[in-house]
């Protein structure tokens, strides 16, 4: 028996048009979309009426942790509570991320993280950090992209003594992704001088969570965005830059793309709306659940990373979601240093940046549809199947309420964190049903999450950006002199 969906009415948004129509799904997948769509609907098939409401792109978030072991603790969302958060915001696919060890074997890190994926109840994908260098890593790097659909590698410039990467990781990682055809990623921030930095804070008798954004004040990240910018310049790789979070960091991204550059950028939905005044909160446990890294920057950024993503020098929006409750941000009760770092989202994310971009005018639909779903699609090779509403494209879709309005909270929120950093703000514009698989899994504040529905999602190497730097560099190849 096959299942069909029919979304009639509706307005479909793509990042590159908005048309009324109709939106036929069949087991899973888009299979008529236009004004004689639903005529086209075997019999008996579900039928949702769109009108008044925008049909969107199931949105990607990039840049996620679900279960993740960090810091001494692991986060309060596994993947299925996380991915069922993900459904009830209109995110239908999230990649997260492998992080081995330092001396782990990649194999190993990976084999794990896909066992703990297996109960997702979205669609997911992974990076794979590189947190240390040796052949047996340039060897599983190589399998991980022919045989595991891994198209992207991770690295930390920061979080020294743990998963940091020195600049002979990054080299030898950034040149074995060139050949692999698969895309590095960078967390920028110098970590040496954060370790620096966090012991000459602790020094001036600051220990509570105002001093996390002492140490990592925004040129410790431009440095780190430079050096990676330099070092994927010189090796003719393109790059992308994960959760850039201020503006000294954007300018970088922008000045290697004025060089012809392929330089890509990731800003999250906290860094464009949430300003660092949250870290001098008297309530200890209310400025200890906004330390994450890079932290949220002072009055000014945002405006610049809202003007980055409509330039179009940053390209993808992400959460970075890693949710920790209040027991476990008070491991770092004496000293902010130890605190775990990060803050949720995944489930605020879209109806968050249509209200702060869409509403402001600031972004059209289609280019909402762009930063949420489809240049991530592009970048990381799943386009057109994810990030597109068209024939043959899987059926992760959104039905888009734009008078609909919420009020975030931690009361409210699916997600298991005990905090929402956008507690108490008002959006208008938001999902009222969710579709993944061509399964209604959200409909209008009923969440039908299933664990275990999740696919695993393979990336293929050698998306569009490489045949182009490849291309670039043959006829940039240098040539010796005949003598
Ligand atoms: O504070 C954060 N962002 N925690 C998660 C790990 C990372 O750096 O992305
Ligand atoms: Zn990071
Ligand atoms: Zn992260
Ligand atoms: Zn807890």
């Amino acid at each position: 028996m096959s299942q069909a969906l029919v979304i009639r009415g509706g307005t479909v948004v793509n990042a590159d048009r908005e048309q009324r129509a109709d939106v036929l799904c069949v087991d899973g997948r888009i299979v008529a979309v236009g004004e004689d769509a639903a005529a086209q609907a075997p019999a008996g098939a579900q039928v949702l009426d769109a009108s008044g409401q925008y049909v969107l792109p199931g949105g990607i978030d990039p840049h996620t942790h679900m279960q993740l072991p960090f810091m001494g603790t692991v986060t309060m969302d596994d993947f299925f509570t996380g991915t069922a958060a993900a459904l009830a915001g209109g995110t239908t696919s999230i990649i997260d991320f492998v992080i081995p060890d330092p001396q782990e074997p990649l194999m190993d890190a990976y084999r794990k993280w896909r066992g703990w994926a297996e109960k997702s109840a979205a669609d997911y994908s992974f990076h794979v950090a590189i947190t240390w260098w040796s052949e047996q890593v340039r060897a599983d790097m190589g399998t991980l992209v022919q045989e595991e659909g891994v198209n992207s590698f991770k690295h930390f410039m920061a979080y020294k003594n743990a998963i940091m990467c020195d600049d002979e990781t990054l080299v030898n990682s950034f040149k074995r992704a060139l050949e692999l055809g698969a895309m590095p990623t960078v967390h920028a921030e110098n970590g040496e001088l954060v370790y620096l930095l966090q012991q000459e804070v602790a020094k001036m008798g600051i220990t509570g969570p105002e001093g996390h954004p002492l140490s990592r004040p925004p040129m410790v990240e431009a440095e780190a965005a430079n050096r990676a910018i330099a070092i994927a310049d010189v090796l003719g790789v393109p790059i992308y830059v994960v959760h850039v979070s201020c503006m000294e960091s954007a300018d970088a991204i922008a000045r290697a793309r004025a060089r012809g550059q392929r330089v890509y950028g990731e800003v999250l939905a906290g860094h464009l709306l949430v300003d660092d005044s949250v870290y001098r909160d008297p309530d200890f446990a209310k400025a200890a659940a906004y330390v994450m890294s890079p932290p949220f920057r002072p009055k000014g950024h945002q405006e610049a990373l809202w003007r980055g993503l409509q330039s179009g020098q940053l390209h993808t929006t992400a959460t970075d979601h890693c949710t920790f409750c209040a027991a476990q941000k008070a491991m770092g009760k004496e000293n902010f240093a130890k605190i775990p770092n990060g803050t949720g989202g995944v489930e605020e994310r879209m109806a968050a940046l249509w209200d702060g971009g869409v509403n402001t005018g600031r972004l059209t639909p289609s280019e909402f549809v762009a930063i949420t779903s489809a240049n991530c699609a592009k970048l990381f090779n799943i386009y057109p199947r994810k990030g597109f509403i068209g024939e043959g494209a899987d059926a992760d879709l959104v039905l888009w309420d734009p008078q609909g309005t919420k009020t975030f909270s931690a009361k409210t929120q699916f997600s298991k964190g005990d905090f929402n950093i956008f507690e108490g703000r008002t959006v208008r514009g938001i999902p009222s049903h969710t579709i993944s698989q061509g399964r209604v899994v959200f409909a209008n504040g009923d969440l039908r999450a299933e664990q275990g529905k999740g696919r695993y999602i393979k990336r293929p190497a050698f998306g569009a950006n490489f045949q182009a730097v490849q291309k670039r560099a043959q006829d940039l190849a240098p040539t010796a002199v005949a003598r």
